[in-house]
């Protein structure tokens, strides 16, 4: 798994291309590994309504979704900033729906990517045990 990690980040550095983001300016690329082995790619949508705009890490994971790609086991997020940016706490929380353990890996414009697990990011998480636990 690991050795696709390359082809991982370069995945995400070309979806930041395709980033429409003409508000904030801020580009984001995500790039999203599956237990498959398909690699599935997404960006940031802004709109003129802000609060519609839809950050890269959920692109990514909605198309892993309807491509049927399969579980999620690693993302790259990449940004054009001297450090790597960690994907926001809306996006963490998205993707704990789908695998807990993902490999999160942050890419800044150079230099090698900050690794850390979407555990580390998002502890105590809302998840369907809370859900079944609600009384009826
Ligand atoms: N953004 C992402 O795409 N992913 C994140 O995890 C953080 C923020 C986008 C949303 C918006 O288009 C821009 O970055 C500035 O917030």
């Amino acid at each position: 798994m690991r050795e696709r990690f390359p082809e991982l980040i370069a995945a995400a550095r070309e979806a930041l291309q395709r980033a429409y983001a003409p508000y904030s300016k801020f580009h984001v690329g995500a790039a999203i590994l599956t237990d498959k082995g398909e690699i599935v790619t997404g960006c940031n949508v802004e709109n003129a309504s802000y609060g519609l705009t839809i950050c890269a890490e959920r692109t990514a994971m909605t198309r892993a979704v309807i491509q049927d790609a399969g579980r999620p086991v690693a993302v790259a997020v990449a940004t054009r900033t001297p450090t790597p940016t960690p994907p926001c706490g809306a996006c963490r929380q998205f993707l704990y729906e789908f695998n807990p353990d993902i490999i999160v890996l942050c890419c800044a414009e150079s230099g090698d990517p900050a690794e850390t697990t979407l555990r580390d990011l998002l502890p105590g998480a809302f998840d369907t045990g809370q859900l079944n636990s609600a009384a009826p």
